[in-house]
């Protein structure tokens, strides 16, 4: 005869057993989704472009962001961090990335948006390279699952260009 302890202890293995086997096929699962998010941005207007007194460039812009994150979102996934970011190179450093606009997406029903909004953070140069400047606009995400490892991506659209003037 086993003590009631001893069944409980018993009972309480099994289930930390079962807990872990979902987790581990939870996340597993997911790795067997391939995500297609799509996302599109048009510069609608530059604000004003300035160099500032102490020689940096500063732009301000108002984006069109509109993305289907939908596709990251399975019964696994807690929240989507995502970021704009303006990526473009400069003599100094091959990548510069400024973070333009972020958020934080909690459901698929809200993983589909149109944002229409001026640079939430600033956009400004180190030095003076952004007259005529190339620029990628490139949209990053990380998803946070409830089980298992994050898992970060991203998609660039490129061809993007600053004027040639200050304004
Ligand atoms: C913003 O982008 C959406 C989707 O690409 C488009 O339908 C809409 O017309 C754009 N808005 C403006 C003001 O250009
Ligand atoms: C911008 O995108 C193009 C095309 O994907 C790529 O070749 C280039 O390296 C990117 N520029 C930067 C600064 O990341």
């Amino acid at each position: 005869m086993h003590s009631f302890g001893y069944r409980a202890n018993a009972l309480l293995t099994f289930a930390i057993t079962i807990l872990a086997v979902l987790c581990g096929l939870a996340s597993l699962s997911d790795n067997f989704n391939f995500p297609s998010p799509s996302a599109e941005v048009q510069v609608l207007n530059i604000n004003w472009f300035q160099k500032q007194p102490n020689g940096n460039d500063e732009v301000s812009m108002t984006l069109n962001i509109s993305a289907d994150l939908r596709s990251l979102f399975t019964w696994n996934t807690k929240q989507v961090f995502v970021f704009l970011a303006a990526e473009y190179e400069t003599p100094k450093y091959s990548l510069n990335q400024i973070s333009l606009w972020d958020g934080i997406v909690t459901s698929k029903e809200h993983a589909k948006f149109l944002i229409h909004t001026s640079n939430k953070y600033r956009f400004i140069d180190q030095g003076s390279n952004l007259l005529g400047k190339e620029f990628n606009l490139t949209l990053h995400w990380h998803v946070m699952p409830k089980t298992g490892k994050m898992f970060a991506d991203r998609m660039v659209m490129p061809g993007y260009r600053l004027p040639q003037d200050y304004r």
